[in-house]
C-alpha cells in the first residue's frame, strides 16, 4: 500500500457534537477534541484547566456505536487529550448538549446549582458530564428499577463519578451531595445544606422537591446515521495522514512504508500518554490501531486470559471483574479482581475510559513511565504478544520490560495472564494457596495520583503439618514506580523466602534484603521513603500470615482489618480479602447549621448563587469564551530560564515551521510615550518585560504572536534565549542571601505593626523559655481552574477595549493607560467573571491583560492569551515563604509570658503586596494573648519570582505560627495542647490590648462562646478519650485530635455602585467588586431587592428576579478597586444600598401621590410612572466606610481529627467540625460555600501541595502531576460546619461579617491533629526499644504530605517493630 493507493481511500471525518453533524476533510492529526470544539463550535462549556488529563474541566461523553454486540458504548474521556480524528463515527455530548437556558436546563445543572455546587463554575461542566456518564451506565445495567425520581446509581459509585475532577472552590462536599442526590441507596438525611428542602421535611416531600429525573429519559440521543458508518478511516493531506488500518496486513504495510520513506509515524490508540510527555514533536503519519480485532479482543480459556493491547483499561477491569465472578479457579478468580481493582485507581474514570492496557505497557517499557499495570502484571507472570514487521514472538513482560525500547515498527498486540495452573511451583500440592495482593502508595486514595511506589506479591504457601505455620514455597514480588527504570522483580528477596517457613525473624532479614533492592535510580526521589514503602507493603502482606499461624486473630490490633490466614481457607474468604484495602466508608457527608437573621429579606436567605445553573451548562462566557473576534491573534510568553541573567537575544527555534507566528513582543515594543510596567500595587511597579536583564526564573522576557495558541505555545517553548551572565553579581535564592546582601524592600511606617507589651519583662516572668527554636513555611499555587487570560482588541482613534479575568480592573486600566501612553479615558477593561482568583487574579493578571494591549496595539489586531498550565505555574510566584525563629516564655501552667519574632519573608524580586505581609502574619498571630510580643520582620528582596496576595496572606502564616508555638510550649511542658490554648486565649481586656483599633465590645468577642460551643458540638472531650483509646490498641494506625482558633482582622474599603432601573422595572446593578465565584452578585442581587424593597409598593417582594448585576465596565464604573480581603462583597452590598436608597428617596412623593390617588400601587407602574415624569433612575455612590467600621475582627474555631498509616504516612482526614461567626450572614449558602471551600484550600496548603522549586527558583511543581490540590477523596470524610449568627453589629453591613478567607486559616486543625497522631507513633516507636519518651518536640513541616508524615513516624518503623518482636519470643 502507499500513499497514493490510500488516497484513493479518502474518506472524511464525520462525528456528531450534541446532535449536530461535522463532516471534516482536512484535519490536522494532531488537533484534539478539545481545540476543535473551543475554537470551532459555539460549545463552550468543555474548559482547558490543565490540557494533561489531570483536572476533568474538559470532560465529554462520547457515543460509539460496536456494530458486533449491535449497541452504543458511552463514555466519558477527556477531550484535551483525545485527538479530533479519533472520534470518527462517534456522538459526543458536552454540558449545554444535555440542557440549557433555552430548552431548559438538565436536572444534573438545576442540582448543581440548588446544592450550591458551583462557585466560579469553570469546573462546574466537567463535573455534570462525569456525573452524566455514570448515570447513562448506571440506567443500563438490568439493576432493579430504582424508585421513581432515582436513578440507578449507589451513592458510592455518584460520589466516585467525580473523583477526577478538580475543584479549587467548594471543598467539594456540596458537588458530592449534588451526585449523590441522584442515588438510589441515598438517605435523604445525609444529604447536606441545600435550597430544595428545609430541615426536618419528610423524605417523600424532598424529593418532590428535587428537580426531577427521569431515569428512563434519554438523556442523549444516538444519532442512528452513525450506525450505518463505517468505522476505517483514511484522511491524507499534502503533509500529513491519519489511518486507522483494519488488519495486521495493512497495518505492516503500513509500518513497511514508514521504513523504507522514514516519514515520521506515529502509533497511537487514545493518546493518553500525551498528558504526561507532551510531545510536541509534528508527525507526519497517524496509525489509529484501535480499528484491529487482534488489539481489541478479550479471550480466556483454561491457560489464562488474553486482553488486547487497544482494549481499554475500564474494559479490561470489566471483564477481569465479571471473569473473577466466573469458572475460574477460586484463586485465580480472586487475583483478577484484585487485578480489576488497583486498575481502578490507575488514573480516573475519564482517562481509564479510553486509555489503553497495551499503551500503558508500552510507554513503561519504551519512557520509564511509573506504571501500575506493569508492576501488577508482573507479579502475576504476563505474557505480551509483539509483532515485529511480519514476525509474531510471545515474551514474558519481564523479558519485555528489560529489552530495548520498542522500535517504532514493533507492535504489541496483547497481553495474557495465565491462569495459575501454569504458575505452580513444582512441589506444589493441593492444599496450597495462592495469595496475592497489590499496593500503591499515592497522594490521592482513589487514584489521579501516581504512586510513590506501587508493588503487587503472589506468593504460594503450604502450611506445615507439625509447627502450624506457613511455609512459602514460591513468589513473585514485583515493585514499580519508584524513580526506577521499570517494574522490578525482587529477585533476591524472593530467593530468600523460597521454601523457608515463615516466622518473625525471616520477614525482618527480608525486609532489610528489599530495603536494598528497591532505591530509586536518582538519589533525589524520596529514596528512604519509597524503600521504607517497600519494607511496609511487604510487612503488610507476611505478617498477617505469620500472626494467623501464630493464632492471633484480633486483626484490629495491628491497625489493619487483614482477614486471618486460615489453614482451610474457602473461596469466600479470598472474595472477603478482595476488599480489604478498599475504602469502606463514603466520602464525605457533612452538617450544616445556618442561623440567619430574616429582618431585611431577602437578605439573609439562602439563595442559590446567582447565574449557577448557566454555570453547570456551561454556558457562562469567561475571558476565554468570548468569541475571536476576525483577524485575531495568540500570545504566549517565553520567560527567563536564569535567576539573573543578560538578555543577548531572543529567537525563534530555526527547526520551526513558522508561518503562523507573526511576531515576538517585548520591551522594545513599548509605544514611544509609553511606559515599561506591568503592573502596580500601592508599594511599587513591575516591568511588563525584562530590559537587559532577566531577574528572576518565570519573569516575562517576551510574548509571541501567532495565529493559534497551539503555535504560540509551540514557538514560546522552543526559543532560544541567548543569556550571558558577565560580570554579574551571583542572584539572591534565599532569605539568608538577602539578609546578607542587606536587601529588603521598605515596609511604611504606617503598615508596620506595633509590638505589644514589655518583652524583657515578660521573658523575666517566665518559669521556662525556648530560644531561638526555627520553621520555614513554603509557597502555595493557587490554582486556580482558569489560568490567567485576557483579549485586547483595538478600537478607533487609539483607543482599546480589554477583556481580562482579574481581581482588579481598574488597576489593569491605568497600568495599560501607561503602558501604552495613552489618557486612561482611552482604555476601557471589562470583567465579567473569573475562573477562579484566590488573590492570584489581582496584581498576577494585570501583566497579562498589559501584554495583550502591547501587543495589540502595535499589531493593529485583536490580540489574546490563555495561558497554559505550565508557564501559569512557573510565573505565578504564588503565597510568601518565610523563615520564622522565635524565642518564647511561659509559665508552668502553660500561659504565655513574652513571644519574640524574626521573620524573613521571601517576597521574589518586585514588592507586589509584600510590604503589607508583616501586617497581615502579625494580626492574626495576634490571635492569643502572648503577654509581651515583639518581632523583626524583613521583607526580603530575592532572585526569585516575585510572590503575590493569595488567600489570607500573611494572616495563614501568622495564625499557623501561633499554633507551632503553641504546640511546642505544651511540648515542652509535656502538657495536653488544648489546654495550653485555651489558657492563652484572650480576654476581651487582653484583645484590647492587642488589637487597638478593631476589638469591638465584650459582646461581640465571640471566640469564647464558640470554643466552648465547639467542644460540645463536637464532642471534643470524649472524642479525645476514644483517640487515645484507638492508639492504645492500634499499633500502625494512630488518630490526632486538634481544636484550633482564629483570629482575623478585615479592613473595608471604599466601593463604587450603580444602580438603574429600566422601563418594565427590571435592575441592573453594577458594582467595584467582581464575581470570582464568592458569591458576590449573588448578595449585591438580594442587598439591591432588600434596599429597592423599602419603597414597600406592591410586588417589590419580587424585586429579587427583577435584579441583574452586570459585567465589570472601567469606564462605566470607575474607582472599581481591588476585590480582595473578603470584604468586598460586602462593601459592593453597602454601595448598592446607598444607591437604591437615592433612588427609593427619589420615588417617595410619587409613590406616596400615586397610593393616595389609586389606593395601591405596584412596582412596574410606579416605575412607568417615573419614567413619564422624568424621575432620575440611575443612581450612583461611593461607599467609604467610616473610622469606626472600617475594621473588625472575626472569630472561628475547628476541630479536627485524623488517622495516620504509620506504613505509608497516608493521613486520612476523618472529621472537621466548624463554627464560624458570620454576624448576620448576608446569604448562609454562600458564606457556607465560603468556609469549607476556604478550608480545603488550607487543607492543601498545610498537608498536600508542595510547590517545588529547584535551587535556582524554577517550579518543579508544574502541572497537575506533580501539584497535588486537595480532591473529593481527600476532603474531611465528615464535614460538619455550624454558621452562627452573632446578632447585631451596629458597625457592620448590615450586621454581617467575611467569610472568604478567616476560614482558610481553620485548617491549620488539621496539621495539628497530624502532628498529635505522630506523637503518638513515635512515642510507640521509643516504647519498642526501651528507650526514653515521650519525644513531642519534633517539628512538623508544612505540607505534611506522606514522606513528611512517615519520615517523622519512622522510616524503620517495620524494622524496628520486628526486632522488638524477635526480643520478646
Ligand atoms: C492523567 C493521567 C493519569 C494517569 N495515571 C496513571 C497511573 O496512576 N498509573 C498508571 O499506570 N498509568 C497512569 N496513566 C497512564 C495511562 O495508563 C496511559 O497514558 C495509557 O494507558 C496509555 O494508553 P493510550 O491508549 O492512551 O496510549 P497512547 O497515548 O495512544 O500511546 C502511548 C504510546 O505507546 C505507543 N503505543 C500504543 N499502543 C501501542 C501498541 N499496541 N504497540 C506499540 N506501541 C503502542 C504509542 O505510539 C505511544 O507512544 C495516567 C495517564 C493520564 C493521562
Ligand atoms: S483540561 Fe483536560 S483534563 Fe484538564
Ligand atoms: S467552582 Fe469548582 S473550580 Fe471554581
Amino acid at each position: 500500500m502507499d500513499l497514493k493507493n490510500s488516497e484513493k481511500n479518502q474518506t472524511s471525518l464525520v462525528f456528531c457534537v450534541n446532535g449536530e453533524r461535522f463532516e471534516l476533510c482536512n484535519v490536522h492529526p494532531s488537533t484534539t477534541l478539545l481545540e476543535f470544539l473551543r475554537s470551532q463550535t459555539r460549545f463552550k462549556s468543555v474548559k482547558l484547566g490543565c490540557g494533561e488529563g489531570g483536572c476533568g474541566a474538559c470532560v465529554v461523553l462520547i457515543s460509539k456505536y460496536d456494530p458486533f454486540l449491535d449497541r452504543v458504548d458511552d463514555f466519558t474521556a477527556s477531550s484535551c487529550l483525545t485527538l479530533l480524528c479519533s472520534i470518527h463515527g462517534c456522538s459526543i455530548t458536552t454540558s449545554e448538549g444535555i440542557g440549557n437556558s433555552r430548552q431548559g436546563f438538565h436536572p444534573i445543572h438545576e442540582r448543581f446549582a440548588g446544592f450550591h455546587a458551583s462557585q466560579c463554575g469553570f469546573c462546574t461542566p466537567g463535573m455534570c458530564i462525569s456525573l452524566l456518564g455514570t448515570l447513562v451506565n448506571a440506567e443500563k445495567t438490568n439493576r432493579p428499577e430504582p424508585p421513581s425520581g432515582f436513578s440507578k446509581v449507589t451513592v458510592s459509585e455518584a460520589e466516585k463519578a467525580i473523583a477526577g475532577n478538580l475543584c479549587r472552590c467548594t471543598g467539594y462536599r456540596p458537588i458530592a451531595d449534588a451526585c449523590k442526590s441522584f442515588a438510589v441507596d441515598v438517605d435523604m438525611e445525609d444529604l447536606g445544606f441545600n435550597s430544595f428542602w428545609t430541615k426536618g421535611e419528610t423524605k417523600d416531600l424532598k424529593l418532590s422537591r428535587l428537580p426531577q429525573y427521569d431515569h428512563h429519559h434519554k438523556n442523549i440521543k444516538f444519532p442512528l446515521f452513525l450506525k450505518e458508518m463505517k468505522h476505517d478511516l483514511c484522511i491524507v493531506s499534502e503533509k500529513h495522514s491519519w489511518h486507522k488500518p483494519t488488519s495486521l496486513k495493512e497495518l505492516q504495510s503500513l509500518l513497511e512504508l514508514n521504513r523504507a520513506d522514514e516519514t515520521r509515524m506515529k502509533l497511537v490508540v487514545s493518546n493518553t500518554s500525551m498528558g504526561y510527555y507532551k510531545d510536541k514533536k509534528v508527525y507526519d503519519m497517524y496509525i489509529d490501531l484501535s480499528g484491529l480485532d487482534e488489539l481489541s479482543h478479550i479471550r480466556k480459556d483454561r491457560t489464562g486470559i488474553e486482553i488486547g493491547a487497544a482494549v481499554s483499561i475500564s474494559k479490561a477491569i470489566e471483564a477481569l471483574k465479571a471473569e473473577s465472578r466466573g469458572d475460574f479457579l477460586s484463586d485465580f478468580a480472586m487475583i483478577l479482581e484484585k487485578i480489576a481493582d488497583h486498575m481502578g485507581k490507575v488514573a480516573s474514570g475519564f482517562i481509564r475510559n479510553t486509555a489503553s492496557v497495551g499503551g500503558n505497557l508500552v510507554i513503561a517499557q519504551k519512557n520509564n513511565f511509573p506504571s501500575d499495570i506493569a508492576t501488577i502484571l508482573l507479579a502475576v507472570d504476563s505474557l505480551v504478544h509483539i509483532m515485529s514487521g511480519t514476525q509474531f514472538e510471545w515474551l514474558t513482560l519481564e523479558e519485555f520490560l528489560e529489552r530495548p525500547p520498542l522500535s517504532s515498527e514493533s507492535v504489541l498486540l496483547s497481553i495474557k495472564i495465565p491462569s495459575l495452573e501454569t504458575i505452580k511451583s513444582t512441589s506444589s500440592e493441593q492444599r496450597n494457596r495462592f495469595h496475592f495482593e497489590t499496593y500503591r502508595a499515592s497522594p490521592r486514595p482513589l487514584g489521579n495520583a501516581l504512586p510513590h511506589l506501587n508493588a503487587a506479591f503472589l506468593v504460594e504457601v503450604s502450611p506445615s503439618d507439625d509447627s502450624g505455620g506457613s511455609r512459602i514455597d514460591a513468589c513473585r514480588l514485583s515493585f514499580g514506580a519508584y524513580g526506577n527504570k521499570h517494574a522490578i522483580r525482587a529477585k533476591t528477596v524472593e530467593e530468600f523466602f523460597t521454601g523457608k517457613m515463615l516466622s518473625v525473624s525471616v520477614l525482618h532479614e527480608a525486609v532489610n534484603l528489599l530495603k536494598a533492592t528497591i532505591v530509586p535510580k536518582d538519589e533525589n526521589t524520596k529514596t528512604a521513603y519509597r524503600s521504607s514503602l517497600a519494607a511496609g507493603f511487604i510487612f503488610q502482606f507476611f505478617n498477617p500470615l505469620i500472626e494467623s499461624s501464630a493464632g492471633v486473630t484480633n486483626f484490629h490490633l495491628n491497625g489493619y482489618s487483614n482477614f486471618p490466614f486460615e489453614k482451610d481457607f474457602e473461596l469466600k474468604e479470598n472474595q472477603k480479602q478482595v476488599h480489604r484495602n478498599k475504602i469502606a466508608t463514603l466520602l464525605s457527608s457533612g452538617n450544616q447549621i445556618l442561623e440567619a437573621g430574616n429582618e431585611y429579606y431577602p437578605i439573609g436567605e439562602p439563595i442559590v448563587k446567582s447565574g449557577a445553573a448557566l454555570q453547570a451548562s456551561g454556558e457562562a462566557v469567561y475571558v476565554d469564551d468570548i468569541p475571536s473576534p476576525s483577524n485575531c491573534l495568540h500570545g504566549a510568553y517565553i520567560y527567563s530560564s536564569k535567576p539573573l541573567a543578560r538578555v543577548r537575544s531572543i529567537k525563534l527555534s530555526p527547526d520551526l515551521q513558522l508561518d503562523g507566528v507573526k511576531d515576538i513582543i517585548s520591551s522594545k515594543d513599548i509605544p514611544s510615550g509609553g511606559e515599561n510596567i506591568g503592573s502596580k500595587s500601592i508599594f511599587g511597579t513591575e516591568p511588563l518585560f525584562a530590559e537587559e536583564i532577566a531577574r528572576c526564573i518565570g519573569e516575562r522576557l517576551a510574548v509571541v504572536v501567532a495565529d493559534s495558541q497551539k503555535l504560540a505555545d509551540i514557538a514560546a517553548n522552543s526559543t532560544i534565549v541567548d543569556y550571558d551572565i558577565e560580570n554579574l553579581e551571583p542572584p539572591i535564592l534565599s532569605v539568608e542571601d538577602a539578609v546578607k546582601r542587606s536587601s529588603f524592600f521598605e515596609v511604611p511606617p504606617f503598615l508596620y505593626p506595633k509590638h505589644v507589651g514589655d518583652i524583657s519583662k515578660g521573658m523575666a516572668e517566665a518559669d521556662h523559655k525556648i530560644l531561638s527554636a526555627e520553621m520555614k513555611l513554603g509557597s502555595q499555587y493557587y490554582f486556580y481552574m482558569e489560568t490567567q487570560t485576557a483579549l485586547a482588541v483595538p478600537d478607533e482613534d487609539n483607543c482599546i477595549t480589554v477583556y481580562s479575568s482579574s481581581q482588579c480592573p481598574e488597576y489593569t486600566h491605568s497600568t495599560i493607560a501607561r503602558c501604552l501612553g495613552i489618557p486612561e479615558s482611552k482604555v476601557r477593561v471589562i470583567t465579567r467573571r473569573v475562573g477562579g482568583g484566590f488573590g492570584g487574579k489581582a496584581i498576577k493578571s494585570i501583566a497579562t491583560a498589559a501584554s495583550c494591549a502591547v501587543a495589540a496595539q502595535k499589531l493593529c489586531r485583536p490580540v489574546r492569551m490563555y495561558l497554559n498550565r505550565k508557564t501559569d505555574m512557573i510565573m505565578a510566584g504564588g503565597r510568601h515563604p518565610m523563615k520564622i525563629t522565635y524565642s518564647v516564655g511561659f509559665k508552668n501552667d502553660g500561659k504565655i509570658t513574652a513571644l519574640e519574632l524574626q521573620i524573613l519573608i521571601d517576597a521574589g524580586i518586585y514588592v507586589d503586596i509584600s510590604s503589607a505581609m508583616p501586617h497581615n502574619i502579625v494580626s492574626a498571630l495576634k490571635k492569643y494573648d502572648w503577654g509581651a510580643l515583639s518581632f523583626d520582620i524583613k521583607v526580603c528582596r530575592t532572585n526569585l519570582p516575585s510572590r503575590s496576595a493569595m488567600r489570607g496572606p500573611g494572616e495563614l502564616q501568622g495564625s499557623f505560627i501561633a499554633e507551632a508555638v503553641i504546640e511546642n510550649v505544651s511540648a515542652t511542658l509535656s502538657m495536653d495542647v488544648d489546654s495550653v490554648r485555651s489558657v492563652n486565649l484572650h480576654t476581651h481586656k487582653s484583645l484590647q490590648l492587642f488589637y487597638e483599633h478593631c476589638c469591638g465590645e465584650p459582646f461581640e468577642y465571640t471566640l469564647p462562646s464558640i470554643w466552648s460551643k465547639l467542644s460540645i458540638s463536637a464532642n471534643y472531650e470524649q472524642r479525645s478519650e476514644m483517640v487515645k483509646e484507638f492508639n492504645r490498641s492500634s499499633i500502625w494506625r494512630k488518630r490526632g485530635i486538634s481544636r484550633v482558633p482564629v483570629v482575623f482582622q478585615l479592613t473595608l474599603r471604599s466601593t463604587p455602585g450603580k444602580v438603574s432601573i429600566l422601563s418594565d422595572g427590571s435592575v441592573v446593578v453594577e458594582v467595584g467588586g467582581i464575581e470570582l465565584g464568592q458569591g458576590l452578585w449573588t448578595k449585591v442581587k438580594q442587598m439591591a431587592a432588600f434596599a429597592l424593597g423599602t419603597i414597600e409598593c406592591d410586588g417589590s417582594e419580587s424585586l429579587l428576579d427583577k435584579v441583574r448585576v452586570v459585567q465589570a465596565d472601567t469606564v462605566s464604573l470607575i474607582q472599581g478597586g481591588f476585590t480582595a480581603g473578603s470584604t468586598t462583597s460586602e462593601s459592593s452590598c453597602e454601595a448598592v444600598r446607598l444607591s437604591c436608597d437615592i433612588l427609593v428617596e427619589r420615588l417617595k412623593p410619587l409613590k406616596e401621590k400615586l397610593q393616595e390617588e389609586m389606593g395601591s400601587i405596584n412596582w412596574e407602574n410606579l416605575i412607568l410612572q417615573a419614567y413619564t415624569q422624568s424621575v432620575n433612575l440611575s443612581a450612583s455612590s461611593y461607599y467609604i466606610p467610616s473610622n469606626n467600621s472600617m475594621m473588625y475582627l472575626n472569630y472561628g474555631a475547628a476541630v479536627s481529627e485524623v488517622e495516620i498509616d504509620l506504613l505509608t504516612g497516608e493521613t486520612r482526614f476523618l472529621q472537621t467540625d466548624i463554627i464560624y461567626d458570620c454576624g448576620q450572614s448576608l446569604n448562609p449558602a454562600v458564606d457556607l460555600g465560603q468556609i469549607e471551600g476556604a478550608f480545603v484550600q488550607g487543607l492543601g496548603f498545610f498537608m498536600l501541595e508542595e510547590y517545588e522549586t529547584n535551587l535556582d527558583g524554577l517550579v518543579l511543581a508544574n502541572g497537575t502531576w506533580n501539584y497535588k490540590i486537595p480532591t473529593v477523596d481527600t476532603i474531611p470524610q465528615q464535614f460538619n460546619v455550624e454558621i452562627l449568627n452573632s446578632g447585631h453589629h451596629q458597625q457592620r453591613v448590615l450586621s454581617s461579617k467575611a467569610s472568604g478567607e478567616p476560614p482558610l486559616l481553620l485548617a491549620a486543625s488539621v496539621h495539628c491533629a497530624t502532628r498529635a497522631a505522630i506523637k503518638e507513633a513515635r512515642k510507640q516507636l521509643l516504647s519498642w526499644s526501651n528507650e526514653e519518651g515521650p519525644d513531642s518536640t519534633f517539628l512538623l513541616g508544612v505540607p505534611a504530605t506522606m514522606p513528611v508524615v512517615k519520615e517523622l513516624s519512622g522510616l524503620d518503623i517495620v524494622e524496628r517493630y520486628l526486632k522488638w518482636k524477635m526480643s520478646k519470643v
